[in-house]
């Protein structure tokens, strides 16, 4: 398996021919062997037909959320068990987004992981402080509990992404400065010893920013927000890992 990531959160931003057109041309774009392992996150209604435009590609599939069961009376949600049927291969879980608009609870993300895993799907964990919280020096101290929190209790310890993604940074056109990512990568890992886990980061991840991220021997890839929405953009940031 590779150790960088690209992976693409396209969100709620495209309609399914959208998805399915970009799908398409980071196909036809992606010329060469990249050396991060790609993955697009598409919505769920197009999982399947973007799973059919990348298939026999270096191009892997995502899903941006999966339910804590695999079954039942929970209308709405989508079970584990059934992306995994759909070639997925990597979750997005707990992202600022559904925890601060869906209230996606600690308790709730540990159950998500926890069905991750035992689906053999690869959570991509999202943790990052507010700027309110920052700004008191609480930084460490929310990504701990975010942490021990989605991984209290999991018995099964499968491959684990950790997206460090400070919510100030979220879409605003503002990177964490290089240095301060690197310095949170390494709380991350000195709080998770035991697991089989790489760290990356997002938070307006760009062309014109990735040389930065890319170089880092301690950053293992980016989560790409806005600018994975356009095939070129993307495939830029995925060349500066080569
Ligand atoms: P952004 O989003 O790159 O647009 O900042 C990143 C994310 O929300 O995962």
């Amino acid at each position: 398996m590779k150790s960088r990531f690209c992976i693409a959160n396209w969100k709620m931003k495209l309609s399914v021919k959208e998805s399915i057109s970009l799908a398409d041309k980071l196909r036809s774009q992606l010329n060469f062997s990249p050396l991060a392992e790609v993955v697009v996150c598409p919505s769920f209604p197009v999982l399947s037909a973007v799973g059919e435009v990348i298939a026999g590609s270096e191009i892997k599939l995502g899903a941006q959320n999966a339910s804590w069961l695999v079954e039942g009376s929970l209308t709405g949600e989508v079970s584990p068990l059934m992306l995994k049927e759909l070639g997925v291969k990597y979750v997005i879980i707990g992202h600022s987004e559904r925890r601060q608009y869906l209230a996606e609870s600690d308790e709730m993300i540990n159950k998500k992981v926890e069905q991750a895993v035992l689906n053999e799907l690869i959570p991509i964990l999202c943790v990052g402080e507010t700027a309110e919280e920052r700004d008191e020096g609480r930084a460490e101290t929310v990504i701990k509990k975010q942490l021990t929190s989605a991984l209290a209790g999991l018995t099964v310890r499968g491959r684990l992404l950790v997206a460090y993604e400070p919510v100030w940074a979220i879409g605003t056109g503002k990177p964490v400065s290089v240095d301060e990512v690197e310095k949170m990568v390494d709380f991350i890992y000195r709080q998770l010893p035991d697991w089989p886990l790489w760290v990356l980061y997002g938070g307006s991840v760009d062309a014109e920013n990735i040389d930065s991220f890319a170089s880092s021997n301690k950053i293992h890839g980016v989560l790409v927000g806005g600018a994975s929405l356009s095939a070129e953009e993307f495939i830029k940031i995925i060349k500066a890992f080569n």
